[in-house]
């Protein structure tokens, strides 16, 4: 049966709560899991239907896993397996890294194309671009992409698209190169602190990567690596999102388990709207919300810019925000599907182009919404926290992919959130049954 969260506004949040292991490092990494035979083993891993999702994948192409109290255990034996098909593929787009690592150890691989999604076309060309430059030969086909890895050879492959660099594109590249004979150098490769778990966990599996967190790496390629065991970093956008819950809710929180040093574009754009910010050391951070925050403009850029992934939470907090904000998405021009579930809560949201022009509001009232993707999801939960009544989030798979216990963080810190099982309403379409079938033919 489906889950609904059932959010009553209006408490100030106050606590400590414990950062997860971050999704969007821990997913490339169960793929690398695949450049050496044997038990790899992730620690701090969340816990997840995306990570579950890799563990089925990995399981298809011959590995045996293990995924208990925030570890998961790889153990890879059947190397011979090299397609990884549409049905996993078009459930994550995370899987599609899969590719690199098959492509350098069984020197060829077909994944599925993952397609569009909620936040818009997402193509892949960057990826193929750098799997060509490192030798392999690329075709797609019937919605495939095959890649024959016989004539790989080190090169220099730019990564640089429209939008900036790619994340997974350079982990998907990376992961090809670490095995591919001569030296691979890397231009415009993502910063991401997800991209720079990856090189960690592949230097310590043998490889040679250097530049690690900066636009190019060097890569010499090696015979082979050995599995190994290595702990997932912290999730920065769960962070940010408990910075926002506190903000919104004129909060008191502290987070530990966090890497304050990944969070600089939000602690420097929330100051200037008041909210007060403690680094205690290395791993925790307390936040403080104001009383009447200040409205203040956004724009997402690739890291060390303002995350996209926080684009939607922040707009929730700016909803409240004294004055005018201007978002600017320059990641994926369309993802403002949460707009209109936005004004339903009383937000006074309007998009134009790539922008959203945020007008402050004095009050937002809960109302049932829908989780458009899985960040507009924790948006909408943090708008029902700071909004008069009650509001119920739908559509929570979206959420389950990337919050690891979203309610139970928030209800130790004094929310009143609850997680609720309801029966679908049918349409009247299904009720009529073949005379509903019949009028739709
Ligand atoms: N792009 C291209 N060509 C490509 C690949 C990407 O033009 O071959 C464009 C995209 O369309 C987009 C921009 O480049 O405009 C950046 O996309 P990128 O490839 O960096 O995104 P991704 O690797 O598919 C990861 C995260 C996303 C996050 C983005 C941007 C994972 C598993 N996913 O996606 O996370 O939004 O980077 O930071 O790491 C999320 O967690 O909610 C999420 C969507």
């Amino acid at each position: 049966m489906p889950h609904k969260l059932v959010v009553q506004g209006g408490v100030k949040l106050n606590g400590r709560v414990k950062i997860s292991g971050a999704k969007n490092a821990c997913l490339p990494m169960m793929a690398a899991s695949l450049l050496a035979k044997g038990r790899t083993v992730l620690h701090n891993v969340p816990n997840l239907s995306d990570v579950r999702l890799m563990c089925e994948i990995l399981e298809e192409l011959g590995a045996k896993t293990k995924y208990e109290n925030n570890t998961v255990e790889i153990d890879v034996q059947d190397e011979s397996i090299t397609v990884a098909p549409y049905e996993l593929v078009s459930e994550m787009r995370a899987s599609f890294c899969v590719l690199g690592p098959m492509l350098a150890r069984r020197g060829h691989a077909e994944v599925a194309m993952p397609g569009g999604c909620v936040l818009g076309v997402r193509p892949v060309d960057l990826h193929i671009k750098g799997f060509r430059a490192l030798g392999a030969k690329v075709d797609v086909e019937q919605g495939y992409v095959r890649a024959d890895g016989s004539t790989l050879q080190g090169g220099h492959v730019f990564l640089g698209g429209p939008m900036g660099p790619s994340v997974t594109g350079t982990c998907n590249v990376l992961t090809t190169a670490v095995l591919t004979p001569g030296v691979t150098i890397i231009e415009e490769a993502a910063c991401e602190p997800e991209v720079q778990a990856l090189v960690e966990m592949l230097n310590q599996m043998g490889a040679k990567i250097q530049g690690g967190g900066t636009p190019r790496l060097v890569i010499e390629g090696v015979s082979e690596l050995r599995p190994t065991e290595i702990s997932v970093v912290p999730d920065r956008i769960e962070a940010g999102t408990f910075v926002l819950a506190a903000a919104i809710t004129e909060g008191d929180i502290t987070l530990e388990g966090v890497r304050p040093d990944h969070l600089g574009a939000l602690i420097d754009k929330l100051r200037s709207t008041g909210v007060k910010f403690e680094i205690n050391g290395p791993d925790s951070l307390r936040v403080i919300g104001p009383k009447e925050p200040l409205s203040v403009d956004i724009t997402t850029l690739p890291y060390p810019g303002f995350p996209t992934d926080l684009q939607s939470p922040t707009m929730a907090y700016l909803m409240k925000a004294k004055g005018l904000s201007v978002v600017t998405e320059k990641i994926y021009p369309d993802r403002f599907m949460h707009i209109p579930e936005y004004n339903r809560l009383g937000g006074t949201v309007r998009k134009e182009g790539n922008m959203a022009i945020v007008y402050g509001v004095e009050r937002l009232s809960g109302c049932p919404v829908k989780a458009t993707d899985l960040r507009a999801g924790a948006g909408l939960v943090l708008a029902g926290l700071a909004a008069d009544h009650t509001t119920e989030v739908f559509d929570l798979y979206h959420v389950d992919r990337g919050y690891d216990n979203f309610e139970g963080k928030l209800a130790a810190l004094g929310a009143k959130i609850e997680r609720v099982e309801f029966l679908p309403r049918r349409r009247a379409a299904d009720r009529s049954g073949d005379a509903g079938m019949r009028r739709a033919a």
